[in-house]
This record gives C-alpha cells, sequence and structure tokens, in this order.
C-alpha cells in the first residue's frame, strides 16, 4: 500500500472555548476519492479548515506528503499543494472566468506543469463560451466549475472540495458529478466534504461519516451505501 497523501489524526479543535471537532481521524491515499459525509453542523467544514490550515488544532497532527503540517498557515498549505474550494467559492465576481483562471496559474510543488488553460477549457467545456463573463454573473453550477478548475490551475498534489453540490440544480449536480468522475479516472486525489451520499456514489471509493464533532462510521461507500442504519442515523436518508 502507498503511504497515504493526507492523513488526519486524532485532532481535536475548537472556535473560542466551544468544542467542535472531537479526535477527528481520515487518511487519504494517492488517487483516492474520499468522502466526508455529515449532516449539517457536524464538523465537514471545521474539518476541511483544519486541513487548510484555517483553524488550528489544539490537540491531534495533520500529515501531508509524510510531513507534519499541523497549524501552518494557508498560503503554506497551498504552496505545499493542497487546493480548498471552499463551500462559498469565492472567485473574483468583478474579473472574467479566464482572469479567475490565470490569476491561479503556478506550477505545483514539483514544478508540475499539467493543466494549461487549454486542458482546463478540455474537462470544463462549459467554461470556454463564458471566458469572457465576469464571475460573478455566472450560475452557481457554472460558479462551482470554476472554482475547481481554478483549484486545478494551481496543479496541486490534492484537492479538497467543500460541498460542491450544495444548491444546485439536479442537472448541474449531475454535471459537476460526471466531471468529478473523469478527476478520479485520470488519477486525482481529492476529499470531498457533502451531506449528499447520493451525490458521492460512482465519485468517491471510501467514505468516512461524521456526526456532531467525531467520526462515527467507516467504510467503503458501497458499503455504506448498503448500510441502511448508519445512513438514517447519520445522513438522515
Ligand atoms: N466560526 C464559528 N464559530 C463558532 N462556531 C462555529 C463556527 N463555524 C462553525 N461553527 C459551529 O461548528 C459546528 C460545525 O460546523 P461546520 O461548519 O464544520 O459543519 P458542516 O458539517 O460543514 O455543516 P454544513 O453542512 O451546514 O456546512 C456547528 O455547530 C457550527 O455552528
Ligand atoms: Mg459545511
Amino acid at each position: 500500500m502507498t503511504s497515504p497523501v493526507l492523513s488526519v489524526e486524532n485532532i481535536d479543535v475548537f472556535y473560542g472555548a466551544s468544542q467542535i471537532l472531537f479526535g477527528v481521524g481520515l487518511e487519504v491515499r494517492a488517487g483516492q476519492t474520499m468522502a466526508l459525509l455529515g449532516r449539517n453542523g457536524a464538523g465537514k467544514s471545521t474539518t476541511m479548515k483544519a486541513i487548510a490550515g484555517m483553524a488550528a488544532p489544539r490537540k491531534g497532527h495533520v500529515q501531508f506528503l509524510g510531513h507534519d503540517v499541523t497549524g501552518r498557515k494557508p498560503y503554506v498549505m497551498a504552496r505545499q499543494g493542497l487546493a480548498f474550494v471552499p463551500e462559498d467559492r469565492q472567485v473574483f465576481p468583478d474579473h472574467t472566468v479566464q482572469d479567475n483562471l490565470i490569476i491561479a496559474a503556478k506550477k505545483g510543488p514539483q514544478g508540475q506543469d499539467d493543466w494549461p488553460l487549454k486542458r482546463i477549457y478540455e474537462v470544463f467545456p462549459l467554461l470556454e463560451p463564458l471566458k469572457a463573463r465576469a464571475a460573478g454573473r455566472l450560475s452557481g453550477g457554472e460558479q462551482q466549475m470554476l472554482a475547481i478548475a481554478r483549484a486545478l490551475m494551481g496543479n496541486p498534489v490534492m484537492l479538497l472540495l467543500d460541498e460542491p453540490s450544495e444548491g444546485l440544480a439536479p442537472i448541474i449536480v449531475a454535471r459537476i458529478g460526471t466531471l468529478l468522475k473523469q478527476l478520479r479516472g485520470i488519477g486525482a486525489t481529492v476529499l470531498i466534504a457533502e451531506q449528499n451520499m447520493h451525490f458521492c456514489l460512482g465519485i468517491a471509493s471510501d467514505a468516512v461519516v461524521i456526526d456532531k464533532g467525531q467520526i462515527v462510521y467507516r467504510d467503503t461507500i458501497a458499503g455504506l451505501k448498503a448500510n441502511k442504519e448508519v445512513r438514517s442515523r447519520y445522513l438522515a436518508m
């Protein structure tokens, strides 16, 4: 087995005096797409933020590519090859789609240059006709695609996607799903936080379920799908 790209070990995270994460642990290996599933307020985004350097754990460790990166700043994590697409997507609304992409262009930590603009438009054919449009005028789904495309422009080693299907129409969700399957097919390493398990079927190979700030279940996504009890208890479906 290959060593993990990301390993979160037993982390506690607080916002002020309130503890949000309790000993959270998970691992993602090279080429794996892992789903972090849980209901509203379960602690998915906080886990993502702790990995991306936006919420320092008070206990436990985050290892990335074999190095302890616990509490590193977001720009340090980005430079080491971690791309985070937050829930609110954060595109530059007044810049065009193409400028949003170009601003994000950089080589990977090992000089990787796998995502020239031409390839981005091949993988995201819906973005090319929109390239001159201000990003703030895109639909939610288009902005989500732009946010993922922008993350890839930085040639990351790993992608963290926080609820990419949230608030989008079913047809757009299906398109984003196709795109993430494509990324899986080319061996991308991805951690995807979702409430929607169905969205993750066919995208993620494995899943961890978080509830009230604790990991309560780990399995293959097929195993989770077959486990009605866990689904109804922690995922409200
Ligand atoms: N900045 C903050 N200050 C205090 N509490 C916070 C803060 N951000 C989140 N929380 C609390 O932490 C808990 C976990 O929130 P988090 O955003 O990690 O959940 P989530 O699983 O991402 O939920 P959602 O599906 O709604 O995005 C919630 O109870 C939330 O109210
Ligand atoms: Mg969230």
